[in-house]
């Protein structure tokens, strides 16, 4: 038996700092869902295809070999055998992975991976949907939000120290553009599970965060 950690929540929340934090606390393996959609994201973008073009999309799904390795406990991510995982973060692949995660191949192939790495190691899960759709059956479920003020505020913070100076109202204005997209759509939307606990960052520090998402996997029976 495995034990799964789900963390679910909009862009920004913090999940994929807390989340490292979590897994390695309990010794489990940190897995960033979106880090898979956003390689498919670059795949499509590699390609010149649009977003709204459904059908040259299932056609690129199907020739994405995604992989997901470990180095040094690190995930890393192989897009038909070639490590891109320096190339996710960019905005224009995170836009991209909002609008591309839309369609039922893309999900479909990414969620396969994710059901099958979480049935073989202890895994703290982070994304949209884990709690909802891929791992129902998850010994603790959390759902980490924050306003969108502070979310964007983290986002200028972390551009400044890159040297990059972000406008604070068009970095929120994006985010609630993500968040409207990632909870309307059709299938998977971002949701919080009836039965994951919710855990607002928005006037904590990381620390304090992590302590209550640790104490709810272990009152979960994660050991
Ligand atoms: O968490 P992130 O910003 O790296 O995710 C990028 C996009 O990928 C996000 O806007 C929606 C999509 N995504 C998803 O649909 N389901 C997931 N489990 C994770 C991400």
């Amino acid at each position: 038996m495995t034990y799964n950690i789900a963390i679910d929540g909009p862009a920004g929340a913090g999940k994929s700092t807390i989340a490292r934090r979590v897994a390695k606390e309990l010794g489990y393996i940190y897995v960033d869902t979106g880090a898979m959609y956003r390689a498919m994201a670059l795949h499509i973008l590699n390609q010149g295809i649009r977003p709204e073009d459904g059908e040259r999309i299932a056609d690129a799904c199907s020739g994405a070999d995604i992989d997901i390795r470990y180095e040094n406990g690190e995930q890393q991510i192989f897009l038909n055998g070639k490590n891109v995982t320096g190339d996710l973060r960019r905005e224009e692949v995170g836009n991209m992975a909002s609008r591309t995660s839309v369609y039922a191949c893309v999900r479909q192939k990414l969620t396969e991976l994710q059901k099958e790495l979480a049935s073989r190691e202890n895994v703290v899960m982070d994304g949209r949907d884990i709690g909802t759709s891929v791992l129902p059956g998850a010994q603790a479920k959390i759902y980490l939000t924050a306003s969108s003020r502070t979310r964007a505020l983290r986002r200028c913070l972390e551009l400044q120290q890159k040297g990059i100076e972000g406008n604070l109202e068009e970095i929120e204005a994006d985010i609630n553009e993500r968040d409207y997209r990632d909870m309307h759509r059709e299938i998977s939307p971002l949701c919080r599970a009836e039965d994951a606990k919710l855990v607002d960052s928005s006037d904590l520090t990381i620390e304090q965060v992590t302590d209550a998402i640790l104490r709810i996997c272990r009152e979960a029976g994660c050991r």
